[in-house]
């Protein structure tokens, strides 16, 4: 899109409508709200709080943790929160096996959360890297992540959550085909209201130590072969977009509801052209390596915490995002005055 002509200098001086605080609220392009979080957290399967040490402010919390913090997201206006477990290492093994137990962290903390607060939206990662002791997200066999048989277990997982009260069913395990294999599977058990949110262009990132860190599923192995040490063969190359493209068509076309980019700072560029080529709600993930730069430099006096917060929220909704999956939702919210 070309511009119109503008005036020349000294007709147009667009610093006219810098000059005060008044006047640059009315002309700004975008204003973030409380309304366009999604408060990223941490369960785990003990009581009170544990400090997560790379992410300063983020602790895990007790299932009575989490349903007081649902019950502030109700309070701050923030829609929706997005669970992660840490699951006792005792409970894990090769096949993420816990990952369908009925009776397991996730399905009692959003039954906990739901009856505490029903109006605040909640969101399930299935994915079975918590539940793993190799920490990868599928099955493997040989070195390899298999495919097909991890969308079993995965379909498996995700009615586990669907059924005990989740909203919004979030894949983040970046297997070929899951998104239909749910959907499928959601209009056979009579679920069809669950919605949705692919992590459809996930890149293979630095960025994700930290959570690694909180979720306690620690460094992958050193591999290649029986325990692969990273996550390249399913995740995506960071040096790619038209194939994001290409990943995000295909959850679309199999029924996703809502699409996801993921890291969101360092793909911007991403987010900007999934929106603008689908029109389909886009969301970010503000992930933890992204919150534990921003709270390193600020706990060293390097930046302006609150401002570093709102900047780099901000920046989610001027790209399209329709809105942002983050740890710093209920300190944002607050400052945005909810
Ligand atoms: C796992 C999953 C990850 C995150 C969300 N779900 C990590 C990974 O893929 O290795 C990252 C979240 C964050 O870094 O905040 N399926």
């Amino acid at each position: 899109m070309s511009l119109p002509p503008l005036a020349p200098y000294p007709a147009l001086r667009l610093r006219r409508l810098r000059q005060a605080d008044w006047i640059r609220s009315l002309v700004r392009e975008t204003v973030l709200t409380p309304a366009d979080l999604i408060w990223s957290m941490v369960v785990h399967e003990g009581e009170g709080e544990i400090p997560v040490a790379s992410m300063p402010g983020v602790s895990r919390l007790s299932v009575k943790g989490a349903v007081a913090a649902a019950v502030e997201a109700r309070k701050l206006g923030i829609p929706a929160i997005a669970i992660f477990p840490h699951i006792d290492g005792a409970r894990k093994d090769a096949r993420g096996s816990h990952a369908a137990d009925p009776d397991g962290l996730i399905p009692r903390a959003v039954k906990a959360m739901k009856d505490a607060a029903p109006e605040v939206g909640i969101m399930c990662d299935v994915a079975l890297d918590p539940f793993t002791d190799h920490g990868h997200d599928g099955l493997i066999e040989n070195g390899r992540i298999l495919n097909d048989p991890t969308i079993e277990a995965l379909v498996t997982q995700a009615l586990v959550q669907a059924e005990a009260g989740c909203d919004i069913l979030a894949p983040s395990d970046m297997m070929d085909g899951r998104v239909g294999a749910l959907r499928t599977a959601l209009e056979g058990a009579g679920l069809q209201d669950v919605m949705i949110m692919s992590y459809a262009a996930k890149f293979a990132s630095a960025f994700y130590g930290p959570y690694r860190d909180a979720i306690g599923s620690g460094k992958l192995g050193s591999g290649p072969i029986e325990n692969p040490g990273d996550k390249k063969t399913y995740q995506m190359d960071s040096a790619n977009t038209e194939e994001a493209l290409r990943e995000v068509a295909l959850d679309i076309a199999e029924g996703a509801d809502m699409v996801m980019v993921k890291p969101g700072m360092p793909y911007l560029d991403i987010v900007q052209r999934v929106s603008e080529t689908f029109r389909m709600p886009t969301f970010a993930f503000q992930v933890s390596g992204e919150y534990a730069m921003i709270k390193a430099a600020t706990g060293n006096g390097w930046l302006d915490e609150n401002r570093a917060i709102l900047e780099s929220l901000g920046a989610f909704k001027r790209a399209g995002a329709a809105g942002t999956i983050t740890y710093f939702a209920p300190v944002a919210a607050r400052l945005l005055g909810a």
